[in-house]
């Protein structure tokens, strides 16, 4: 739906395999996730675990619609400002349920107690948190920076290729923001249990 948006406002452009690659970003990717909890029956641990990472992505999501909204709805830079703005808002509807159940079963999992491998318990507030923190550290610090620093590359590599001048990069650079990240993500490890925190 996304590519049906950009072809309305852009008018169906040819996108190079190697742009969009570049596109969707050429950076290694994570390292295979560690288990934060291995008490917990794995299966059930990787799902909590991809459960709370869709929802931090769907949350930070809002604000890449409101941008591809404003962007496409631009008769200055649109071909088709109204479809290509009404087709950003209903990609964004389609995914309203998918942030309410996650949050709904999530919610329920952290009121409850777990049962571990060994017959003991976890709270599920603790192990919810836990990975919530643990995502929104990484959403909020290192993968802004792996992202930025992938496409600084990419543009760096295709000025070389074209002979283009080096202000394009001091451009680039230029548009860097001062945003930092809050101190907290308000989902950290009641002290003594830091261990299962990263
Ligand atoms: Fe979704």
């Amino acid at each position: 739906m996304w590519e049906a948006a950009r072809d309305l406002a852009l008018e169906n452009p040819r996108v190079p395999p190697d742009v969009l690659m570049r596109v969707m970003g050429v950076g290694g990717r994570p390292a295979e996730r560690r288990r934060a909890f291995p008490e917990l029956d794995e299966t059930l641990e990787a799902m909590l675990a991809t459960m709370v990472n869709v929802l931090a992505i769907e949350v930070f999501a809002a604000g890449t619609f409101e941008w591809g909204d404003r962007l496409l709805s631009d008769p200055e830079v649109s071909a088709e400002p109204e479809r290509a703005g009404a087709m950003v808002r209903c990609i964004c509807s389609d995914e309203t349920p998918h942030v309410e159940y996650l949050r709904t079963a999530l919610s329920e999992i952290r009121a409850r107690t777990l049962v571990t491998g060994d017959g003991g318990t976890l709270a599920g507030r603790r192990v919810v948190d836990a990975l919530l923190h643990r995502t929104l550290r990484v959403l909020t610090t290192s993968r802004p920076q792996e992202q930025r620093a992938d496409t600084r590359a990419s543009v760096a590599d295709a000025m070389k290729r074209a002979g283009a001048p080096p202000r394009l990069l001091e451009e680039f650079d230029a548009l860097g923001s001062s945003w930092n990240a809050p101190l907290t993500t308000g989902f950290e490890p009641p002290s003594g249990a830091e261990a299962h925190a990263t």
